[in-house]
């Protein structure tokens, strides 16, 4: 059995609802995040709601809960399921209002979380990479904002699923912004560049441990802008996101990237991104 958390209280999934005015389902006016757990331990807790905080601030919505409330909260919907590995989502939205685009003088804002399992890439997808496609980012500027309006990066999921492939990475103005739910790195002669944090991307949390893990271990990365033809040319591309952890990706657009096999960098952090987790599980 599914138990979701709604305004207050735990309860079964088919019996939590939602009145049909809430800004979420009128207008996607909300925000949200998701954020992995391992053997019961919520990883990188902390910078998800630091970054849930961010999102808030920036639709001028103010946190409902301290961060001690929602990792409590967190931690309690973890245990009450039996997975051993899990996402947990988390969304607040501008509550239930008369239909107008504005925002409602008085906000009880809706909070919402839940728990599904979560299945890391096997070992094949690790071994083989993926399939992505490219297309042009067209979608809203404010991408640094952990939106539920994801309409954009919905379509872009989509022609990605339609093609067999993963993700969509996607470029604006000829540069490299991000894929349609993972940020994207590329590397060149054993340098990784990723964009840097701007509007146009999500901060991950992911990414921010694959650089850090790059600076430990001493591996040359630089955050830029990165052209189109240099993503076309690179030796290897990665896409990382919490529940895809750090994926290579193997094809773009029909053709094989690098070698068309993960390459050694892609390994090397792999390996580290495994063994950081583990030591993680093991403090917290
Ligand atoms: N998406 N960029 C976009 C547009 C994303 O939607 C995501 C994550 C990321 C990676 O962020 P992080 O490493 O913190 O997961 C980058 C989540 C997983 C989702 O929408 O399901």
């Amino acid at each position: 059995m599914q138990t979701v958390y709604l305004n207050g209280e735990f309860l079964p999934a088919e019996e939590a609802r939602i009145p049909v005015l809430d800004r979420g389902f009128i207008f996607g006016d909300g925000v949200y995040e998701v954020i992995p757990s391992y053997s019961g331990r919520p990883f990188r807790l902390k910078q998800h709601l630091l970054r849930l905080d961010n999102s808030l601030s920036a639709i001028k919505l103010a946190n409902p809960l301290t961060i001690a409330r929602w990792s409590a909260l967190v931690r309690r919907i973890v245990g009450l399921h039996p997975w051993q590995d899990q996402a947990i989502y988390l969304q607040v939205t501008r509550g239930v209002a008369k239909r107008d685009h504005a925002f409602p003088s008085t906000t009880v804002p809706t909070v919402f979380m839940m728990a599904s399992q979560l299945s890391p890439p096997d070992r094949t997808l690790v071994s083989r990479g993926c399939a992505c496609v490219s297309a042009i980012d067209n979608r809203w500027l404010r991408c640094d904002i952990k939106s539920t309006s994801l309409l954009g990066s919905v379509l872009m999921r989509q022609r990605a699923a339609e093609a067999g492939c993963l993700e969509c990475i996607m470029f604006r103005d000829g540069y490299l912004s991000e894929a349609s739910s993972s940020n994207v790195f590329v590397v060149h002669r054993g340098v990784i560049s990723t964009p840097p944090n701007n509007h146009l991307v999500l901060p991950g949390t992911t990414s921010d441990v694959v650089m850090e893990l790059a600076r430990i271990a001493k591996i040359a990365l630089v955050r830029r802008e990165v052209s189109l033809d240099e993503v076309r040319a690179a030796d290897e591309i990665w896409v990382t996101s919490a529940t895809k952890e750090v994926l290579a990706v193997t094809r773009l657009d029909g053709k094989p990237v690098g070698k068309g096999k993960p390459g050694p960098v892609f390994k090397r952090i792999y390996a580290l991104y495994q063994s950081y987790k583990r030591n993680v599980m093991r403090k917290s």
